[in-house]
């Protein structure tokens, strides 16, 4: 199934190829082949006429961890959006270069930006439940809005989301109340349940654990752990111990004169925290600068 065809069954997990990592791929650190997970390369993003990132050429390791961080403004978020073509959906906003998913252009011209969105899914800063729905409407919001009405199977993605977005245990006897009505923690969750029940290949989380309390943060950091087992997770974050724990590269971001974004260097997190190349990475790791 690719993003330009139809989807024939919501359940069915829409991927752009076939061919997957196996599960231990992100932990050797193997080089990376040209259409493995995320690709991107020489991209640039302006909002109008002003440049907000420069020439970033990077890989996202597929079923791995990756952390981007870097000083605000830096251009994180911007990256985190153009991977699954929100950017574009600012008014002026576009992008130049190539950003490429299991080896298929995520903008060439045959592609579905909403396909690329289930496909690419995201969460967000704050958790942003849909206000009037109860907590199983959100999980089932995606399914609904393709046209997946059996009873069963909605009752079944409510379960099994939930259940992978460790939250089940918590909610399972009022999945008819508001989704708002939950903690802040267990708002964020049912976002990454609301995003996973449409099995995406790839999660966006843009600093996902920064409206949460220390226990919370810790809750979602370890469903991080556990999800990159079958998901390409990417996570901005400002927490330079959350990056160190959660993930398996860390990508380093910094801005320049004119503001522009752009790569400092990347690595695999240890080697990046505790032996950067850059002196621009080792004064930011170390706290000296940002
Ligand atoms: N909608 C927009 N219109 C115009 N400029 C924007 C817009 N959104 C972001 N920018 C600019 O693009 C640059 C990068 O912003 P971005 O939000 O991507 O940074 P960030 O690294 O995510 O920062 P933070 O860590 O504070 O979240 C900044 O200079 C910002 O002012
Ligand atoms: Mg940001």
């Amino acid at each position: 199934m690719t993003l330009t065809e139809p989807r024939a069954g919501a359940e069915q997990r829409v991927t752009l190829a076939p061919a997957r990592l196996p599960l231990n791929a992100a932990s050797t650190m193997a080089p990376l082949g040209p259409s493995e997970g995320v690709r991107i390369e020489a991209l640039h993003a302006f909002y109008g006429s002003f440049r907000a990132l420069r020439d970033v050429t990077l890989q996202v390791r597929p079923r791995s961890v990756t952390a981007f961080i870097g000083p605000s403004g830096c251009g994180k978020t911007t990256l985190l959006r153009a991977l699954n073509r929100m950017h574009e959906r600012v008014s002026g906003a576009r992008i130049e270069g190539t950003v490429e998913l299991d080896g298929v252009d995520i903008y060439g011209p045959a592609i579905n930006p909403v396909r690329v969105r289930r496909v690419i899914g995201m969460v967000f800063q704050k958790p942003n439940p849909f206000p009037a729905m109860s907590i199983y409407d959100n999980v089932v919001a995606g399914l609904r809005l393709t046209g997946t009405r059996d009873r069963r199977v909605l009752d079944e993605v409510v379960e099994r989301s939930l259940t992978r977005a460790a939250l089940w245990s918590e909610v399972k006897d009022k999945l008819r109340q508001p989704g708002t009505s939950l903690s802040g923690g267990q708002q964020q969750r049912l976002c990454i349940a609301r995003t996973i029940a449409v099995e995406p290949e790839v999660i966006l989380m843009d600093e996902p654990c920064s409206a949460l309390d220390p226990r919370a943060t810790l809750r979602i950091e370890e469903l991080i752990t556990e999800l990159r087992e079958a998901f390409t997770i990417v996570i901005v974050t400002h927490n330079m111990q959350q990056a160190a724990r959660v993930s398996d590269e860390t990508a380093f971001f910094t801005m320049g004169d004119d503001r522009a974004g752009y790569l400092v260097e990347m690595a695999p997190t240890t080697t990046l925290f505790t032996n950067p190349t850059q002196p621009l990475t080792e004064d930011y790791v170390s706290g000296r600068f940002g």
